[in-house]
């Protein structure tokens, strides 16, 4: 009787180290499958700070460094009056071969393998302090996902504007944000490259 017992409990501890094991190995499997070793970056432009809180948003939204892409000569509010043809924006604009300086750098772009660059569309597209960024790093191999706020329009060229000007790089067409949209939006949004 009591052999009995032992093998019965014996067998019981062998079946069930036997199924921890296994639920352990799915458990390593999934997380290996679902974990991203990519370094990500999120780098911004913003005249008013509008694309910079949905920049810091997809930034903890992930895990991403922040970096903004601060122009050498601030914008002032007569620079941003696209009412007026002769405003330093509307100049800018107007004429496609113009790239406002950048007063900073990010430290080491070849260690990112996904960038985020964010903006205000102007004129329906991207500032050209972005064509800037753009033309200023190697981006060979990365995948750049342009993200933009605006007060209505979409993307319009942007993307394929951008892919011109790093042609290295894979640049997705992206998508226009409204100002108060959530961490966990642009988190499923975001998690497509990831
Ligand atoms: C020079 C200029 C041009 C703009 N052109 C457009 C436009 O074509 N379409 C649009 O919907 N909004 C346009 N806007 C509005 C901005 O895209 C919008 O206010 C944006 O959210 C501002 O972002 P920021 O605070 O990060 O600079 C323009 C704003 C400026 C200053």
């Amino acid at each position: 009787m009591k052999l009995k017992i032992f093998v019965s409990v014996l067998i019981v501890a062998v079946v069930g180290t036997i199924f921890l094991l296994k639920s352990n190995d799915n458990g390593g499997k999934v997380m290996a499958e679902t974990k991203s070793n990519k370094k990500v970056l999120v780098a911004y432009f913003s005249a008013s700070g509008v694309t910079a809180k949905v920049a810091d948003k997809l930034a903890k939204a992930t895990g991403a460094d922040l970096f903004e892409i601060k122009p050498v000569q601030p914008y002032t509010s007569a620079d941003l009056d696209w009412t007026n043809k002769k405003s330093r924006s509307s100049v800018e604009m107007n004429d496609r071969s113009s790239r406002p300086a950048i007063a900073n750098k990010v430290t080491d772009m070849s260690k990112y393998d996904v960038v985020f660059v964010g903006f205000p569309i102007w004129w329906y597209r991207e500032p050209s302090i972005i064509d800037t960024f753009m033309e200023s790093y190697d981006f060979s191999g990365k995948q750049v996902i342009p993200f933009a706020t605006s007060g209505g329009s979409g993307m319009g060229d942007s993307g394929s504007i951008m892919q011109k000007l790093a042609p290295k790089a894979k640049v997705d067409n992206g998508k226009r944000f409204s100002s108060g949209v959530l961490e966990k939006d642009l988190k499923t949004w975001a998690s497509k490259w990831l």
